[in-house]
């Protein structure tokens, strides 16, 4: 009987203290998403696209429902479409607010602020127009790992029309500023992965894992820091795997919590480096042999061959890149004077 009593007070024990840790890992992100709010409105600049909250989506309409289930499906596209997903199970458990910051509305946080006013685009990588059903099944095979939804998916719908609804005051075919990924100044020397190691270990590990595995929620429904690296981060055909989008992600975001692009926490040369240690480790491939047909498309930072000009892997990949986009330049200039 006594032992009887212990075991259910250990029992009892165990899903107090789970629960306490479970609310702390939610209290320290709503203080994180919090802070980020406070220092964005410090700074507020309006000429910088801001996208709008969940709270103007017109809900209790058919299109605001739809909307809305777009929005739960960015900010937590784990629980409906990850590994234990309620709907399917084609992704590696990341979100897409992992990388699209805020729903896709925070200025630098590679938002979509110009989706809806810019599809179809053309795009060079998939030689050809794309929707933006097309461009959303990139990430979820790529950025995702995973498989894409069908166009016709409730899913599918949901996501396109939310974007929509964000983007609908955008005059068509302009790009607000802040909108997508921050270019930032580059180094006239090559990326270093060791130095980023340092970087790594100093501002990012406590978060990420010292193996940049991430950590699950409770429940392993999906990631309360998601992983930067390994098989369940993005694949090596992901727009993060090319240093620059990296890096200019990096910058005026991370660290997580304390960092807006006008509250820089690390240097411009960290965020190089760093994403250069990041994109050296190992991570899951997709085959690319599809992409990029005409050689004289592939971004300077491109780090697969074959390329247009003679320089190696290694310097389009890690840098330095001025002279790589020197010379693109260059052999346009030749084409255009024949
Ligand atoms: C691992 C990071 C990552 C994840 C996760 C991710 N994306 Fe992306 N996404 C990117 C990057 C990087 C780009 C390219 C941005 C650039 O080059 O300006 C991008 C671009 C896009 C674009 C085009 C934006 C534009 O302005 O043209 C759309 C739309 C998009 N993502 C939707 C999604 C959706 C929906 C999901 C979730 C199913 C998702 N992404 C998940 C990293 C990610
Ligand atoms: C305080 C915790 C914290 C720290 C420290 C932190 N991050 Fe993050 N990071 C996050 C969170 C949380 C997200 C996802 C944001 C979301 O879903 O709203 C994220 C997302 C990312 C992403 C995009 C998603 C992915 O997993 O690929 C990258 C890349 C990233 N962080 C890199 C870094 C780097 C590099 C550093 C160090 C300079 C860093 N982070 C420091 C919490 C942190």
């Amino acid at each position: 009987m006594r032992k009887n009593g212990f075991i259910i007070l250990l029992i009892l024990v165990v899903i107090i203290v789970i629960g306490i840790k479970g609310t702390e890992f939610y209290m320290e992100r709503s203080k994180e998403e919090k802070n980020i709010q406070e220092l964005l409105k410090e700074d507020a600049q309006p000429e910088v696209w801001i996208g709008k909250s969940k709270s103007q989506i017109p809900i209790g309409t058919p299109e605001g429902d739809l909307i809305l289930y777009g929005y739960n499906l960015i900010t937590n596209t784990s629980y409906y479409l990850g590994p234990k997903g309620t709907v399917a199970q084609i992704t590696n458990g990341m979100n897409c607010q992992n990388c699209h910051l805020q729903a896709g509305t925070l200025p630098y946080g590679n938002n979509f602020g110009k989706v809806a006013a810019n599809y179809p685009e053309y795009r060079a990588r998939n030689n050809g127009w794309q929707s933006i059903s097309a461009r959303v099944n990139d990430c979820f095979e790529r950025s995702m790992n995973g498989h894409s939804l069908d166009s016709n998916s409730h899913e599918m719908k949901a996501i396109v029309a939310y974007m929509e609804w964000l983007g609908k005051d955008v005059p068509k075919g302009t790009k607000p500023a802040g909108t997508g990924i921050m270019k930032i100044k580059m180094m006239d020397k090559p990326a270093d992965p060791a130095l980023g190691k340092l970087v790594f270990t100093t501002h990012c590990q406590s978060c990420h894992g010292p193996n940049g595995q991430g950590l699950l929620n409770m429940d392993g429904t999906g990631y309360t820091y998601p992983p930067l690296w390994g098989e369940h981060s993005y694949n090596d055909g992901a727009g993060m795997y090319r240093i620059s989008s990296l890096a200019g992600f990096i910058f005026p975001n991370m660290p997580f919590g304390t960092t807006t692009y006008h509250h820089p926490s690390i240097s411009t040369e960290d965020a190089w480096n760093v994403a250069a240690f990041i994109n050296s480790q190992p991570r899951p491939h997709i085959n690319q042999s599809n992409d990029w047909k005409d050689l004289s498309t592939k971004p300077f930072d491109f780090p697969f061959g074959p390329y247009a000009d003679s320089f190696s892997e290694q310097q389009h990949k890690y840098g330095p890149y001025q002279p790589i986009i020197d010379a693109k330049k260059q052999a346009k200039n030749n084409v255009s004077l024949k």
